[in-house]
């Protein structure tokens, strides 16, 4: 099947009992057992362990990125969390892209510091730099792309090869493309991470999270922290997403023309001092967003002559673009990461890895692009 067919029928059977076409939301704490020498004849023994619901999502998730299985997590960030957990011991060292969610920034800097675990944020977009952070007790390589909010991309198939080399999992957060437009697996990722809270949902409807594993056998480390730490996505929430999960290609593809037209328009504006997009031949990586994706994704930054308070004013001032933290929906969204996303990595940090004060981050949504358009111009004159 190909990508559009498995978005909608993947992972989802006709209901056994009665025929419905959508997996029903199997709400339930337990599973009646047929007698103690037939445990588990069924499949399911507690939602904790194991739902049918959330089982038809990972089961669709995991043909989408084209991994063996698929965990499902409460959140983007327990998904991270299980991942960190299954892999490093205290004593052990991880390489973490250096511009990354700032939740995942201060997920390994303050909670798994406390344990021992030691990081090192290197420039993932730089072989070199990967390849010399790498030390004797580095088991596990976390790599973001494109990275939230900066938009600087990392070779995927370059980091996977140097991390296959030295024996350590490569992981990867491919929420800004999903796997519609980026497909970790093939090359040659081994555990791919979404905050399906994003475009996998797209409807601002559900927080959750995912992990796909190339093999069952990294797969069971995830699924035992799944299980053990009890971070598990609800039957709920797991429905929505497999309801949102149907129409990736057709928003990924509006979303996605949206923001180039956006960010052209950007472009040319005389107000607009710098616009960030992949797909833009100014993106300093576009040739690699070319290669190694089959689309931009829809989410743009620019800066404005006037600095900080211009972009406050900007923000400020517009009327259709919805001020407020998430990504990835139908809806249109602007955000200042320095006072939202990302208020919890150190500025110093900040300026290292180029999340500047006057950073405006659009994430297109599938509107009309010229009310888009009509929205930025006016809030543009504003400033
Ligand atoms: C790239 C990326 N990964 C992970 C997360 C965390 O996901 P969640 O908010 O679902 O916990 C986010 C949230 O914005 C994100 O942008």
């Amino acid at each position: 099947m190909r990508f559009a067919t498995k978005q909608i029928h993947a992972g989802v059977e006709p209901d056994p009992t009665t025929g419905a076409i959508l997996t029903p939301i199997y709400q339930t704490t337990t599973f009646v057992q047929e007698s103690v020498d037939n445990y588990l004849s069924k499949g399911y023994s507690y939602s904790r362990s194991g739902n049918p619901t959330v089982q038809a999502l990972e089961t669709k998730l995991a043909e989408l990125e084209g991994g063996a299985v698929c965990a499902t997590f409460s959140t983007g960030m327990a998904a991270i969390h299980a991942v960190l957990l299954a892999f490093l011991n205290a004593g052990d060292h991880a390489i973490v892209s250096d511009v990354a969610y700032g939740g995942t920034y201060r997920l390994c800097t303050k909670i798994f510091t406390r344990f021992g675990v030691e990081f090192t944020f290197a420039d993932t977009s730089d072989d070199d730099d990967v390849r010399k952070s790498i030390r004797d007790n580095t088991r596990l390589i976390l790599t973001e792309t494109p990275a939230n909010p900066t938009l600087k991309l990392t070779d995927i198939a370059a980091v996977s090869e140097i991390a296959k080399d030295k024996g350590i999992p490569h992981a990867i957060d491919n929420t800004f493309l999903t796997p519609y437009y980026q497909r970790p697996v093939e090359l040659g990722a081994d555990l791919v991470i979404h905050s399906t809270t994003k475009y996998i949902d797209g409807h601002n409807a559900t927080v959750g999270g995912a992990v796909i594993s190339r093999s069952a056998e990294l797969g069971e480390k995830v699924s035992f922290v799944q299980n053990a730490s009890g971070t598990i996505m609800s039957p709920h929430v797991a429905w929505l997403t497999l309801q949102g999960c149907k129409t990736l290609t057709v928003r990924m593809d509006a979303q996605c023309a949206n923001a180039m037209a956006i960010a052209k328009f950007l472009e040319t504006h005389p107000k607009v001092e710098k616009v960030c997009y992949p797909g833009l031949p100014s993106h300093p990586q576009h040739e690699l967003a070319s290669r190694q994706a089959t689309g931009y994704g829809a989410m743009v930054w620019f800066e404005v002559d006037g600095g900080v308070a211009a972009g406050k004013k900007i923000m400020d001032s517009l009327e259709l673009w919805t001020l407020a933290e998430n990504l990835g929906a139908v809806e249109s969204l602007v955000t200042h990461p320095v006072t939202m996303t990302h208020a919890d990595v150190e500025e110093a940090e900040r300026k290292r890895v180029g999340i500047t004060d006057g950073l405006v981050r659009l994430s297109v949504g599938m509107e009309d692009v010229d009310d888009l358009i009509d929205d930025l111009n006016q809030a543009l004159d504003k400033a």
